[in-house]
Protein backbone atom coordinates (compact mmCIF):
# COMPACT_ATOMS: atom_id res chain seq x y z
CA UNK A 1 0.00 0.00 0.00
CA UNK A 2 1.32 3.60 -0.69
CA UNK A 3 0.44 6.97 0.36
CA UNK A 4 1.47 9.86 -1.73
CA UNK A 5 1.93 13.22 -0.34
CA UNK A 6 0.22 15.90 -2.32
CA UNK A 7 0.65 19.00 -0.79
CA UNK A 8 2.78 21.55 1.54
CA UNK A 9 2.14 24.58 3.54
CA UNK A 10 4.85 27.02 4.90
CA UNK A 11 4.91 27.43 8.71
CA UNK A 12 6.03 30.47 10.43
CA UNK A 13 9.29 29.56 12.32
CA UNK A 14 8.84 28.14 15.32
CA UNK A 15 11.78 30.26 17.33
CA UNK A 16 12.94 30.06 20.61
CA UNK A 17 15.42 32.55 22.36
CA UNK A 18 18.96 31.09 21.91
CA UNK A 19 20.40 31.63 25.05
CA UNK A 20 22.57 29.11 26.81
CA UNK A 21 21.87 27.69 30.39
CA UNK A 22 23.42 25.37 33.02
CA UNK A 23 21.48 22.69 31.16
CA UNK A 24 21.88 23.29 27.70
CA UNK A 25 22.86 25.53 24.75
CA UNK A 26 18.82 26.00 23.27
CA UNK A 27 21.00 26.27 20.08
CA UNK A 28 18.82 25.46 16.79
CA UNK A 29 21.05 23.23 15.24
CA UNK A 30 18.77 22.84 12.18
CA UNK A 31 16.55 25.14 10.65
CA UNK A 32 14.57 24.57 6.89
CA UNK A 33 11.75 26.48 6.85
CA UNK A 34 11.09 25.69 3.25
CA UNK A 35 10.56 22.08 4.66
CA UNK A 36 9.07 23.29 8.40
CA UNK A 37 12.08 20.71 10.21
CA UNK A 38 13.37 22.58 13.06
CA UNK A 39 15.93 20.53 15.44
CA UNK A 40 16.96 22.32 18.49
CA UNK A 41 20.07 21.46 20.57
CA UNK A 42 18.17 21.86 23.95
CA UNK A 43 17.01 20.25 27.30
CA UNK A 44 13.25 19.23 26.34
CA UNK A 45 12.31 20.73 29.57
CA UNK A 46 13.51 24.56 29.17
CA UNK A 47 12.84 24.57 25.45
CA UNK A 48 8.85 24.04 26.29
CA UNK A 49 8.80 26.11 29.40
CA UNK A 50 9.78 29.08 26.64
CA UNK A 51 7.10 27.80 24.43
CA UNK A 52 4.55 27.76 27.17
CA UNK A 53 5.57 31.65 27.78
CA UNK A 54 5.14 31.73 23.92
CA UNK A 55 2.19 29.99 23.40
CA UNK A 56 0.07 29.88 26.44
CA UNK A 57 -2.85 28.39 24.20
CA UNK A 58 -0.92 25.46 22.87
CA UNK A 59 0.98 24.73 19.52
CA UNK A 60 1.62 21.13 18.82
CA UNK A 61 -0.93 19.15 17.05
CA UNK A 62 0.78 15.90 18.07
CA UNK A 63 4.29 14.94 20.53
CA UNK A 64 5.55 11.50 20.05
CA UNK A 65 7.98 10.94 23.37
CA UNK A 66 10.51 8.34 23.91
CA UNK A 67 11.73 9.33 26.76
CA UNK A 68 14.79 7.71 28.45
CA UNK A 69 13.52 4.24 29.81
CA UNK A 70 15.68 4.11 33.08
CA UNK A 71 17.21 0.97 32.38
CA UNK A 72 21.02 1.29 32.20
CA UNK A 73 21.87 -0.13 35.70
CA UNK A 74 24.00 -2.96 35.31
CA UNK A 75 22.03 -5.60 33.72
CA UNK A 76 22.62 -7.65 31.13
CA UNK A 77 21.50 -8.23 27.32
CA UNK A 78 22.07 -9.85 23.93
CA UNK A 79 23.56 -7.93 21.49
CA UNK A 80 25.12 -9.52 18.13
CA UNK A 81 24.71 -12.75 19.83
CA UNK A 82 27.49 -11.22 22.79
CA UNK A 83 26.44 -10.82 26.24
CA UNK A 84 26.92 -6.83 26.98
CA UNK A 85 26.19 -4.82 29.96
CA UNK A 86 23.19 -2.78 29.81
CA UNK A 87 24.32 0.68 29.19
CA UNK A 88 22.51 2.90 26.72
CA UNK A 89 24.22 6.13 27.99
CA UNK A 90 24.12 8.80 31.05
CA UNK A 91 20.77 9.68 30.33
CA UNK A 92 19.31 6.32 30.73
CA UNK A 93 20.29 5.92 34.11
CA UNK A 94 17.58 5.60 37.29
CA UNK A 95 17.79 7.98 39.97
CA UNK A 96 14.85 5.85 42.04
CA UNK A 97 11.17 5.44 41.00
CA UNK A 98 10.56 8.61 43.00
CA UNK A 99 12.67 11.12 40.86
CA UNK A 100 11.87 8.89 38.12
CA UNK A 101 8.42 9.56 38.43
CA UNK A 102 8.83 13.76 39.35
CA UNK A 103 10.74 13.51 36.29
CA UNK A 104 8.18 12.00 33.90
CA UNK A 105 5.63 14.51 35.66
CA UNK A 106 7.79 17.55 34.95
CA UNK A 107 8.07 16.84 31.31
CA UNK A 108 4.09 15.50 30.96
CA UNK A 109 2.70 18.51 32.41
CA UNK A 110 4.76 20.81 30.26
CA UNK A 111 3.59 18.27 26.98
CA UNK A 112 -0.17 18.65 28.16
CA UNK A 113 0.42 22.67 28.09
CA UNK A 114 1.69 23.25 24.69
CA UNK A 115 -0.04 21.00 23.04
CA UNK A 116 -3.18 22.30 21.26
CA UNK A 117 -6.79 21.82 22.81
CA UNK A 118 -7.57 18.63 20.48
CA UNK A 119 -3.43 17.58 19.76
CA UNK A 120 -2.79 14.05 21.48
CA UNK A 121 0.64 12.53 22.88
CA UNK A 122 2.00 9.11 22.37
CA UNK A 123 4.58 7.85 24.82
CA UNK A 124 6.87 4.88 24.30
CA UNK A 125 8.48 2.47 26.73
CA UNK A 126 9.10 -0.35 28.55
CA UNK A 127 7.72 -1.56 32.21
CA UNK A 128 10.75 0.52 33.36
CA UNK A 129 8.53 3.30 32.63
CA UNK A 130 5.52 3.02 31.02
CA UNK A 131 4.03 2.48 34.41
CA UNK A 132 5.33 5.96 35.56
CA UNK A 133 3.79 7.36 32.63
CA UNK A 134 0.27 5.91 32.32
CA UNK A 135 -0.24 7.22 36.23
CA UNK A 136 1.35 10.36 35.31
CA UNK A 137 -1.09 11.12 32.66
CA UNK A 138 -4.11 10.34 35.23
CA UNK A 139 -2.64 12.73 37.61
CA UNK A 140 -2.46 15.44 35.30
CA UNK A 141 -6.40 14.85 33.82
CA UNK A 142 -5.20 13.79 30.19
CA UNK A 143 -7.66 11.32 28.41
CA UNK A 144 -5.88 7.87 27.53
CA UNK A 145 -7.28 6.86 24.67
CA UNK A 146 -5.24 3.38 23.98
CA UNK A 147 -2.64 1.36 25.29
CA UNK A 148 -0.57 0.04 21.57
CA UNK A 149 1.45 -2.98 22.09
CA UNK A 150 4.37 -3.16 19.72
CA UNK A 151 5.49 -6.70 19.20
CA UNK A 152 8.72 -7.21 17.54
CA UNK A 153 9.10 -10.29 15.98
CA UNK A 154 12.77 -10.13 16.01
CA UNK A 155 13.74 -9.67 20.08
CA UNK A 156 17.19 -10.47 20.70
CA UNK A 157 17.26 -13.58 22.99
CA UNK A 158 17.16 -14.00 26.70
CA UNK A 159 20.30 -15.14 27.83
CA UNK A 160 20.16 -15.36 31.60
CA UNK A 161 17.29 -17.93 30.69
CA UNK A 162 15.33 -16.68 33.69
CA UNK A 163 12.69 -14.68 32.06
CA UNK A 164 10.77 -14.60 28.90
CA UNK A 165 12.27 -12.69 25.75
CA UNK A 166 11.47 -8.73 25.99
CA UNK A 167 9.60 -8.98 22.79
CA UNK A 168 7.11 -6.27 23.27
CA UNK A 169 6.98 -2.06 24.22
CA UNK A 170 3.72 -0.16 24.82
CA UNK A 171 2.69 3.08 23.73
CA UNK A 172 0.50 4.90 25.25
CA UNK A 173 -1.87 6.98 23.30
CA UNK A 174 -4.19 10.37 24.81
CA UNK A 175 -5.50 13.65 24.61
CA UNK A 176 -4.58 16.51 26.06
CA UNK A 177 -7.70 16.23 28.46
CA UNK A 178 -11.62 14.68 29.03
CA UNK A 179 -12.33 17.46 26.62
CA UNK A 180 -10.44 17.13 23.54
CA UNK A 181 -11.86 16.00 19.95
CA UNK A 182 -8.56 14.02 19.25
CA UNK A 183 -8.18 13.45 15.31
CA UNK A 184 -8.23 9.65 14.58
CA UNK A 185 -7.99 8.69 10.78
CA UNK A 186 -9.95 5.66 11.34
CA UNK A 187 -10.92 4.62 7.85
CA UNK A 188 -7.08 5.01 6.64
CA UNK A 189 -6.02 3.07 9.74
CA UNK A 190 -8.89 0.43 8.56
CA UNK A 191 -7.80 1.13 4.44
CA UNK A 192 -4.06 -0.20 5.20
CA UNK A 193 -5.42 -3.01 7.63
CA UNK A 194 -6.77 -4.55 4.71
CA UNK A 195 -10.38 -3.48 5.04
CA UNK A 196 -10.30 -4.64 9.17
CA UNK A 197 -10.54 -2.43 12.14
CA UNK A 198 -7.29 -2.42 13.40
CA UNK A 199 -5.90 -3.49 16.61
CA UNK A 200 -3.81 -1.78 19.49
CA UNK A 201 -1.20 -4.36 18.80
CA UNK A 202 1.07 -4.03 16.35
CA UNK A 203 4.20 -5.65 15.28
CA UNK A 204 7.22 -3.63 13.66
CA UNK A 205 10.57 -5.24 12.86
CA UNK A 206 13.16 -3.13 14.50
CA UNK A 207 15.04 -0.54 12.52
CA UNK A 208 16.88 -1.82 9.12
CA UNK A 209 20.12 -1.24 7.93
CA UNK A 210 18.93 1.50 6.03
CA UNK A 211 17.85 2.99 9.14
CA UNK A 212 21.01 2.98 10.28
CA UNK A 213 22.85 4.46 6.93
CA UNK A 214 24.43 7.35 9.36
CA UNK A 215 24.92 5.25 12.08
CA UNK A 216 22.49 3.98 14.95
CA UNK A 217 21.05 5.20 18.42
CA UNK A 218 20.77 2.39 21.47
CA UNK A 219 16.79 2.80 21.30
CA UNK A 220 16.00 3.96 17.77
CA UNK A 221 12.47 3.69 16.74
CA UNK A 222 11.26 1.46 13.46
CA UNK A 223 9.82 4.97 10.94
CA UNK A 224 7.16 2.62 9.85
CA UNK A 225 6.07 2.64 13.19
CA UNK A 226 6.22 6.62 13.61
CA UNK A 227 4.65 6.91 10.03
CA UNK A 228 1.89 4.74 11.33
CA UNK A 229 1.23 6.92 15.01
CA UNK A 230 1.61 10.15 12.87
CA UNK A 231 -1.49 8.92 9.73
CA UNK A 232 -3.60 7.60 12.11
CA UNK A 233 -3.79 11.00 15.10
CA UNK A 234 -2.64 13.77 11.96
CA UNK A 235 -3.50 15.43 9.24
CA UNK A 236 -0.69 16.78 6.52
CA UNK A 237 0.55 20.07 7.81
CA UNK A 238 0.12 19.54 10.77
CA UNK A 239 2.90 20.14 13.44
CA UNK A 240 4.61 17.65 15.54
CA UNK A 241 6.89 17.98 18.40
CA UNK A 242 9.47 15.30 19.70
CA UNK A 243 11.05 16.22 23.26
CA UNK A 244 13.84 13.43 23.25
CA UNK A 245 14.60 13.15 19.43
CA UNK A 246 17.14 11.10 19.59
CA UNK A 247 18.37 9.90 15.93
CA UNK A 248 14.63 11.98 14.85
CA UNK A 249 13.03 9.03 13.81
CA UNK A 250 10.00 11.07 14.59
CA UNK A 251 11.19 13.71 12.30
CA UNK A 252 11.84 11.40 9.07
CA UNK A 253 8.00 9.90 9.78
CA UNK A 254 6.99 13.32 9.65
CA UNK A 255 8.60 14.63 6.57
CA UNK A 256 7.72 11.37 4.64
CA UNK A 257 4.01 12.03 5.24
CA UNK A 258 4.27 16.01 4.98
CA UNK A 259 4.00 17.11 8.54
CA UNK A 260 5.82 19.86 10.43
CA UNK A 261 8.61 18.30 13.03
CA UNK A 262 10.13 20.62 15.93
CA UNK A 263 12.56 18.06 18.16
CA UNK A 264 15.16 18.78 21.14
CA UNK A 265 17.63 16.56 21.77
CA UNK A 266 20.76 16.72 24.72
CA UNK A 267 23.35 14.53 23.05
CA UNK A 268 25.39 16.07 20.28
CA UNK A 269 26.20 12.64 19.11
CA UNK A 270 22.23 12.20 18.35
CA UNK A 271 22.19 15.41 16.87
CA UNK A 272 24.67 14.96 14.22
CA UNK A 273 23.44 11.53 13.14
CA UNK A 274 19.87 13.38 13.63
CA UNK A 275 20.51 15.86 11.08
CA UNK A 276 22.16 13.40 8.35
CA UNK A 277 18.81 11.86 8.81
CA UNK A 278 16.55 14.48 8.23
CA UNK A 279 18.12 16.05 5.35
CA UNK A 280 18.44 12.84 3.74
CA UNK A 281 14.67 12.43 4.13
CA UNK A 282 14.04 15.94 2.95
CA UNK A 283 15.62 15.00 -0.32
CA UNK A 284 14.19 11.35 -0.88
CA UNK A 285 10.01 12.21 0.64
CA UNK A 286 8.70 12.48 -2.80
CA UNK A 287 9.01 8.58 -2.71
CA UNK A 288 5.55 7.56 -1.73
CA UNK A 289 5.51 6.07 1.84
CA UNK A 290 5.39 2.20 1.89
CA UNK A 291 3.25 1.14 4.75
CA UNK A 292 5.37 -2.45 4.52
CA UNK A 293 2.07 -3.87 3.70
CA UNK A 294 3.61 -7.74 5.54
CA UNK A 295 3.95 -5.90 8.67
CA UNK A 296 0.42 -4.70 8.96
CA UNK A 297 -1.76 -6.71 11.58
C1 LIG B 1 14.81 6.78 24.20
S1 LIG B 1 15.84 7.90 23.37
C2 LIG B 1 14.89 8.41 21.96
C3 LIG B 1 15.18 7.63 20.70
C4 LIG B 1 14.39 8.10 19.49
N1 LIG B 1 12.98 7.82 19.61
C5 LIG B 1 14.92 7.51 18.20
O1 LIG B 1 14.16 6.84 17.44
O2 LIG B 1 16.10 7.71 17.90
C6 LIG B 1 15.78 9.28 24.44
C7 LIG B 1 16.67 10.45 24.02
O3 LIG B 1 16.37 11.55 24.86
C8 LIG B 1 17.54 12.32 25.06
N2 LIG B 1 17.29 13.12 26.28
C9 LIG B 1 17.33 12.71 27.59
N3 LIG B 1 16.95 13.71 28.41
C10 LIG B 1 16.66 14.78 27.61
C11 LIG B 1 16.20 16.10 27.86
N4 LIG B 1 15.96 16.53 29.10
N5 LIG B 1 15.99 16.92 26.80
C12 LIG B 1 16.22 16.51 25.53
N6 LIG B 1 16.67 15.26 25.23
C13 LIG B 1 16.88 14.40 26.24
C14 LIG B 1 18.65 11.27 25.17
O4 LIG B 1 19.90 11.84 24.85
C15 LIG B 1 18.16 10.23 24.15
O5 LIG B 1 18.79 10.43 22.90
Amino acid sequence: MKYFPSRKKKEPPIMIREESSEYSPNKCVLRDDENNVWLYHANCIEFMDMLIGKYPNGKFDMIFADPPYFLSNGGITCHNGKMVKVDKGEWDKSSGPKLNHEFNLSWLSRSQKILNPNGTIWVSGTHHVIHSVGYAMQQLGMKILNDITWEKPNPPPNLSCRYFTHATETIIWAAKNEKSKHCFNYEKMREINAGKQMKSVWSFKTPNGDEKTFGKHPTQKPVALLERIIVASTNEDDLIYDPFSGSSTTGVAAINTLRKFVGTELELDFIGLSISRLKRAVATRQTSLNFAISEVM
